[in-house]
């Protein structure tokens, strides 16, 4: 049985978000590490049920964080837009948490407490790290929240091939920044007959994912595109 068997359909997956419990520990964790995320509690806690409950019933038990530990790179105002420069100018601003910046315990611990047995965390700058990874198995859930044009695109371009046909990409930052959705535009644009097109999806109005097709032609939920 191949990985892409394992993962539900995305209705299975909004009932398994139902759970409350479920909800109640993700929120604790948000109050935790506050600094690590520039979210807001409600889609931080969507997002992280939405890839934990998929991976768990995926059948994932190794997970791989990337990650500076030094903050965002510099915004490019040609990719990422003046927005993105002025934000990560303004250092004085509450909602600017030192750049983004966690150090590698704070990750280590937030992993720990979200109940994950097996995980690695890979300290560098995605252009350094992320082309050199090879996965040891197919990805079944690539959660990306690297807010730039560049940190996005290099993840995409390297990662998305590694995904399972069937697993789900979430973009944490596609509603928020304009280079993120740079990113993603483009990079969907590059798909062309034979490849079937990836298309985006909304997750409580908040969360932009996509289900990598299973085969050519095919939608997520498996008709020929004919709907
Ligand atoms: C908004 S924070 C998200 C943190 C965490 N994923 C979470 O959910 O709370 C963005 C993170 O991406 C990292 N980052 C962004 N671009 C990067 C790059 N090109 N190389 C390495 N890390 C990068 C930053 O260090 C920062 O920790």
């Amino acid at each position: 049985m191949s990985l892409s068997d394992l993962i539900p359909p995305p209705s299975v997956i909004v009932t398994i978000l139902e759970n409350r419990r479920l909800r109640k520990g993700f929120r604790g964790l948000y109050r935790k590490y506050r600094a690590f995320t520039m979210i807001h509690e409600a889609a931080y806690v969507n997002n992280l049920e939405l890839a934990g409950r998929f991976a768990a019933v995926a059948g994932c038990v190794v997970d791989f964080l990337f990650d500076s530990f030094e903050g965002l790179p510099p915004a490019r105002e040609e990719l990422d837009g003046a927005s993105a420069v002025a934000w990560q100018k303004n250092s004085r601003s509450p909602a600017h948490y030192n750049n983004c910046t966690a150090a590698e315990e704070e990750a280590g611990a937030a992993m720990k407490l979200s109940g994950a047995t097996s995980f690695s965390l890979v300290k560098g700058w995605f252009n350094e790290t992320i082309p050199r990874f090879a996965p040891p198995n197919e990805i079944a859930v690539l959660r990306l929240d690297g807010d730039w044009y560049e940190s996005t695109r290099v993840c995409l371009e390297n990662l998305y091939p590694h995904v399972a046909p069937g697993g789900i990409v979430i973009v944490d930052d596609y509603h928020i920044w304009d280079g993120c959705a740079r990113a993603v535009n483009e990079f969907l644009a590059t798909f062309a007959p034979p490849n079937a097109v990836p298309r985006l999806s909304q997750f409580h109005d908040r969360i932009a994912y996509l289900v990598k097709p299973k085969a050519a032609g095919m939608t997520e939920n498996g008709s020929a595109g004919q709907e």
